[in-house]
């Protein structure tokens, strides 16, 4: 399973692509406005800083201007993937880029239906957002489960599940079980990952220990 970090914050995207754990990125306008940053500037310097896949988000929501801002987003970096939301013009646009071996993110991504759509429009992956399903009180799990299962009917289908709106450790480790083929995940729930209270108390007891037989290694 591929990870993504979903943050436009450079600092945490530099500390957590040095464990060598980071597959990707995903930002989103609101992302980009938290960041507080110029939209090119952070973009530019995030596809620096990991070689895999950096979604970058058009505001346009006509075909003809995705189309012009996505190319301009492309000549970033080639691991660009450009992010469309799902909607015919975003399908269009997806398509179009894809013809052209650019890379896509369709966002927004609320039903099985959807995701078939963007498969067809050679989507490179599908955007289900399962904490806001949650939110509303519908399994967003549930839908993770239909679109693996649709999509893995075909094997024409190329477009990866890349599961959003990720809001704790146990939504990557469902998505894992359903076989999802990447999260993208904010960066405390990242390092929430690793956490085990019984890993620290384990820890504590074993470094106490070994202080007592008073040896160094090396
Ligand atoms: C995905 O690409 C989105 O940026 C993100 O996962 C949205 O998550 P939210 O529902 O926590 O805003």
């Amino acid at each position: 399973m591929k990870f993504f970090v979903d943050t436009a914050d450079v600092k945490e995207i530099r500390e957590l692509a040095d464990t060598g754990l980071l597959d990707g990125v995903t930002t989103n306008p609101t992302l980009i406005a938290k960041s507080g940053r110029d939209f090119i500037e952070v973009i530019t310097e995030i596809a620096g800083v990991v070689p895999g896949p950096v979604s970058a988000e058009v505001a346009a929501t006509d075909f003809e201007g995705m189309v012009k801002e996505g190319e301009r987003l492309a000549l970033i970096a080639d691991n660009i993937a450009i992010k469309v939301p799902l909607t015919w013009d975003g399908l269009k646009a997806c398509k179009h880029f894809t013809s052209k071996n650019i890379m896509v993110n369709v966002t927004l991504c609320f039903s099985a239906a959807q995701a078939i759509l963007a498969a067809k429009a050679g989507a490179t992956f599908i955007s289900p957002f399962v904490g806001r399903l949650d939110d509303v009180g519908q399994p967003g799990m549930q839908l993770i489960s239909e679109i693996c299962t649709i999509y893995n009917h075909y094997e024409y289908f190329n477009t990866e599940v890349l599961v959003a709106s990720v809001r704790s450790p146990m939504h990557v480790v469902e998505a894992a079980m359903i076989g999802a083929h990447v999260a993208t995940i904010p960066p405390s729930v990242l390092k929430q990952l690793a956490s085990h209270p019984l890993t620290d108390k384990g820890l504590a007891t074993f470094l106490s220990d070994w202080q007592k037989t008073g040896q160094k290694i090396g």
